[in-house]
């Protein structure tokens, strides 16, 4: 029987999570006698070592077969680079199926090579909406799912909105979270980060701070107040915030608040040691409310959507928006020991990947 060859496709830190189950599954079934072979395609969008290397190194996900190298640029720049020489690798060696997840700027641009040439797409986290087109992860979910052929999803609402948009139920596969399935399958590894100690970290007894959405940290006067907010709400506890490129070169050395404390990005296992044991996470990613929800730690989200309805109507997550004094009252609520509990949403249950290879194999 022919191989069928899958390109896997990651570029950025928040896809290595999502592709480490699938590649797993596809090596268990391989050693089963299965046709799946896998193309690891890194695009290179995060190439520092603490956004990138350090999670394969971690989360065992193997060398990648190809980096494209494309680096740093505007959506454009970016679009175009990856979508340039994802084209050239297929037209050297073509693969039966573009295996994309999530929704950065790596996952829509080999989207579109592949279809173009007519190699099929399969999207894993598809169907997921904002509704906020200011945000590019809205356009690059829109334009995936518009030129997808597989859609893998984590929840009845993204199978609701594919639905609404004319994609036909054959096409929709309701498989869980392959982020989740990483989680699940980390728990027992996770370990404090170096400066627990140093910095007197008691759990429960301080909150974990990320910020990284241009609508946040793009204008230095409102990333200012927004940690001026969330020092005077966390009442003196300390405040550790991991600190992603963007916001760092964005904050300069302009002076914070003696609370928050700036650290660098961290691995994956020490970052969710930290969350774990938080009292709270205030934070405007995405896939960390999905964390949160899933290790039942409070989560305030400082963004005015959210793709992930179910982290806020299930689990431990509120949306604040991005004024800063929608903090305090949150964080008074917190303080006197109210917060919702949440549950966990149905099918993240640590085996999606699995899911995944199987239909994949099934349906080839
Ligand atoms: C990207 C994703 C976002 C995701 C985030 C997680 C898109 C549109 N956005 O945003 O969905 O939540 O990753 O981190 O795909 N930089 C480095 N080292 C790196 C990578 C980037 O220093 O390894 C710096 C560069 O100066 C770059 C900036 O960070 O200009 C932003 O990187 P970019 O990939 O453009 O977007 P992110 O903000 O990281």
């Amino acid at each position: 029987m022919e191989p069928i060859l899958i390109d896997i496709i990651a570029g950025a830190r928040p896809n290595f999570m999502k592709i480490a189950p699938i590649i797993k599954a596809i090596q268990e079934r391989q050693g089963r006698g299965s046709r799946l072979r896998y193309r690891l395609v890194h695009t290179g969008q995060h190439y520092d070592a603490r956004m990138s290397g350090d999670f394969f190194a971690q989360l065992g996900i193997p060398v990648p077969d190809v980096n494209l190298e494309v680096g740093s640029g505007t959506q454009a720049e970016q679009t175009a680079t990856i979508m340039t020489r994802y084209e050239k690798l297929l037209m050297e060696k073509r693969s039966d199926l573009c295996l994309v997840v999530g929704d950065v700027t790596s996952t829509m641009a080999c989207s579109i090579a592949a279809q173009k040439l007519c190699v099929k797409v399969a999207h894993v986290e598809a169907g997921i909406r904002s509704g906020d087109w200011s945000m590019p992860e809205e356009i690059n979910r829109m334009v995936t799912d518009a030129i997808t052929n597989y859609f893998f999803t984590t929840s009845e609402v993204a199978n609701a909105n594919l639905r609404r948009s004319g994609v036909s139920d054959e096409k929709i596969h309701f498989v869980g979270n392959t982020m989740i399935d990483t989680l699940l399958a980390n728990m027992g590894r996770l370990r404090p980060p170096m400066f627990w100690e140093e910095l007197a970290l008691e759990s429960g007894e301080y909150f974990v701070l990320t910020l990284h959405r241009p609508a946040n940290v793009d204008d230095l006067d409102q990333l200012t107040g927004m940690l001026t907010a969330v020092a005077g709400g966390c009442r003196n506890l300390p405040v550790v915030f991991p600190i992603h490129p963007r916001t760092s070169k964005n904050l300069g050395t302009s002076p914070i608040p003696d609370n928050i404390k700036l650290v660098e990005p961290q691995p994956y296992l020490e970052f969710n040691y930290l969350v774990k044991h938080a009292k709270a996470v205030i934070t405007d990613s995405g896939g960390i409310t999905e964390e949160t929800t899933v290790m039942g730690v409070p989560c305030m989200t400082l963004r005015d959507s959210t793709e992930r309805p179910e982290t806020v109507t299930m689990g431990t997550n509120v949306l604040l928006g991005t004024d800063p004094t929608n903090l305090k009252p949150a964080l008074d609520l917190l303080f006197s020991g109210r917060w919702k509990k949440g549950d966990i949403p149905p099918l993240w249950d640590g085996k999606t990947g699995q899911r995944i290879a199987e239909i994949l194999e099934a349906t080839l």
